[in-house]
């Protein structure tokens, strides 16, 4: 039976082994097994990307296989044609499905109705990817994630969704840090916080800045209006600014705590040029992984 990553639950028992695949493929880059000769990837973008879609093609093609790159508006999916025809169609030509979704509806739609692998590279709920290159970016960086407290800061939205199953499921310590009208998804925290007492890890909420910074091992966080959030930039500032990762938050943190940012990232507003350029960010670490985390899931999933 095939199997899809479409939120991070798909691959939390598996989650581990993925971060050391990850690990593996990142060191023998260049050199590794090309286990996707003769698969094609068809990948469909509802939305813009600059690292999915760079970072998919690219790890097909080191992984021996090949990436079509399919705009949504460029496609019958963009006048009108169904999801579920578009994933029965795709299915009689290649061997996965990356999909940069407008919503989690069409997503699990289009899963349903396709014969081969679907991978989400983003919609309305999650983001399970970019949570894994997150792990695999703090699992370099500290040497492991049992026992770390991760306080993402920000709006409670996909990214966070993820980033609380990945962390529950790797048994670290995660505080969503949000404001009261911008939490997580309630079903997403709650399956997050069962995974945790399975691996000795915790989910807390918080709106509170810096109780939640302080001792950080990890501060993460994302762009104040999420692409196709309708909501207001003067009215995200009045709410955000508290949670803005800056070098006052920063000094509450770890001595050795790290910076992360999914990106894109805007400077003054989520974070600060001094937290996003200095010495504690991993950043651009974290968006390199990219590549290496989805070689492992596109290793596991298509191979
Ligand atoms: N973080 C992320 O998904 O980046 P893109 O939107 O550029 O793909």
């Amino acid at each position: 039976m095939k199997k899809d990553l479409i939120s991070v639950m798909d691959a939390a028992a598996e989650i581990h082994d993925l971060l050391d695949l990850a690990a593996r493929l990142k060191i023998e880059r260049g050199d590794h097994e090309r286990p996707l000769d003769g698969k094609t990837l068809a990948m469909i973008f509802e939305k813009s990307s600059t690292r999915t879609r760079v970072s998919f093609e690219l790890a097909m093609t080191e992984l021996g296989g090949h990436a079509m790159f399919l705009g949504a508006n460029d496609m019958q999916l963009g006048r009108g044609e169904t999801v579920a025809d578009t994933a029965k169609v795709l299915s009689r030509y290649v061997h996965g499905i990356m999909y940069r979704a407008r919503s989690n509806q069409m997503m699990r739609e289009l899963a349903a109705n396709s014969t081969v692998p679907v991978i989400s590279g983003l919609d309305d709920l999650e983001h399970p990817c970019q949570a894994l290159a997150d792990l695999l970016t703090v699992k370099e960086r500290k040497g492991g994630l049992r026992g770390l407290r991760l306080v993402y800061m920000g709006d409670g939205n996909n990214v966070c969704n993820s980033l609380m199953l990945a962390a529950a499921a790797a048994g670290m310590d995660m505080t969503a840090c949000t404001p009261e009208g911008r939490m997580p998804d309630r079903a997403i925290g709650d399956k997050a916080a069962a995974l945790a007492k399975e691996t000795g890890g915790s989910v807390e909420l918080s709106h509170d800045p810096r109780e939640a910074a302080r001792g950080a091992d990890v501060l993460y966080t994302d762009v104040w209006v999420s692409m196709g959030d309708g909501t207001d930039s003067v009215m995200a500032r009045s709410i955000f600014s508290p949670y803005s990762i800056d070098e006052g938050m920063l000094s509450l943190a770890a001595e050795d705590a790290i910076v992360l940012h999914c990106l894109p990232a805007h400077r003054g507003e989520e974070i600060s040029a001094g937290a996003m350029d200095g010495p504690q960010s991993a950043v651009f670490d974290q968006a390199e992984n990219r590549l290496h985390a989805q070689k492992a899931v596109l290793h596991w999933l298509l191979r």
